[in-house]
């Protein structure tokens, strides 16, 4: 990467170039690559940029919070609140990918309607090396997406040639907070695919307040900063517990906390006893739906990071 500074310069320039004074938007999740994609746009062209953060009810605990919090002065930000749709259309639905071609084919939806309301010419993207170069290789290109409806979007990929140190390096540099730019990644589809077998809403409300209480722990014992990815996972077993003197049968809760470099090899480091211990009791304390919390030892391969 050329220097930061000579980069980001250099990108602002170009996406000026590029968009001039039309209109674009941004899918912006909340995760370190969208991020850095938005700042550098918003730079380029200011409000013409609207960053859509789409709020499909399968977010973590505080998550449109935080990115509003984060965002609101640096971005010109349209929450979108589509939990209702999302959910509707996931009822009674278990399989993973199932799951990832309705909230893949939603997302698109609600950008549409977005783009059309907002007059939007362009398409801005947070693709990064890794993206292209596993998927499919290609040198950069001009290319245009046709949304369903017939709305024709040209994509703008800022940070395409960027790994996910330089995109840190570079969202630093432009101001946005260690927290944000360090962040753990999350999944587009959420909780959808940490609930295995169909979502409810008590199912989504479990598994997030679980994933709150893995993140808080892991943040306490300074371990955010060595992991790649930790959170809770809800099964849909259910297995008998004791909770008091009363026989209880309720969900079994897994733990995943892995170390990686790319997600496409993950391991499961030793962690410390009395954190997970610590983890396991608070989950089985503070939610009264879950009777058992258990540690998943699994590498990837065999395993995959996420569990749907
Ligand atoms: P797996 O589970 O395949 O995950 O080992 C590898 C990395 O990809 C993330 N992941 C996803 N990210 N949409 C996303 O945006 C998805 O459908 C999805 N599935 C997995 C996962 O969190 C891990 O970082």
């Amino acid at each position: 990467m050329l220097d930061p500074s000579d980069f980001i310069n250099e990108s602002i320039q170009e996406i000026k170039n590029i968009i001039g004074d039309k209109k674009a938007i941004i899918a912006l999740s909340g995760g370190v690559d969208s991020s850095v994609a938005s700042v550098l746009t918003s730079t380029a062209i200011g409000d013409n940029l609207i960053a859509v953060f789409v709020d499909h009810g399968l977010l973590r605990e505080g998550e449109s919070d935080y990115v509003n919090k984060t965002f609101n002065d640096r971005l010109n930000l349209r929450t979108i609140n589509a939990e209702e749709e999302f959910l509707n259309r996931l009822d009674g639905v278990s399989d993973p990918e199932e799951k990832r071609k309705i909230i893949g084919e939603l997302f698109i939806r609600v950008f549409e309607r977005v783009a059309e309301e907002e007059g939007a010419e362009f398409l801005v993207q947070g693709t990064i090396a890794p993206d292209w170069i596993e998927s499919d290789g290609q040198i950069k290109s001009h290319h245009n997406i046709a949304l369903p409806h017939g709305l024709v979007l040209e994509i703008v990929e800022p940070i395409r040639e960027l790994y996910k140190d330089e995109v840190r390096v570079i969202g630093s540099k432009m101001g946005l907070p260690d927290e944000m730019v360090n962040r753990q990644p999350y999944p587009g589809p959420g909780l959808a695919v940490r609930v295995v077998g169909i979502l409810t809403p008590e199912k989504i409300s479990i598994c997030r307040k679980a994933n709150a209480i893995v993140e808080e722990e892991v943040k306490k014992e300074g371990l955010d900063a060595t992991l790649w990815q930790y959170f809770a996972v809800l099964t849909d077993t259910k297995v008998t517990g004791v909770k008091g003197d009363i026989r209880d049968f309720g969900y079994l809760v897994v733990l995943r906390m892995v170390e990686s470099i790319d997600a496409m090899t993950a391991n499961v480091p030793e962690l410390p006893w009395s954190m997970v211990k610590t983890i396991s009791q608070r989950i089985t304390a503070e939610i009264p739906e879950v009777t058992h919390v258990s540690l998943s030892v699994s590498d990837k391969p065999p395993s995959t990071i996420e569990f749907a």
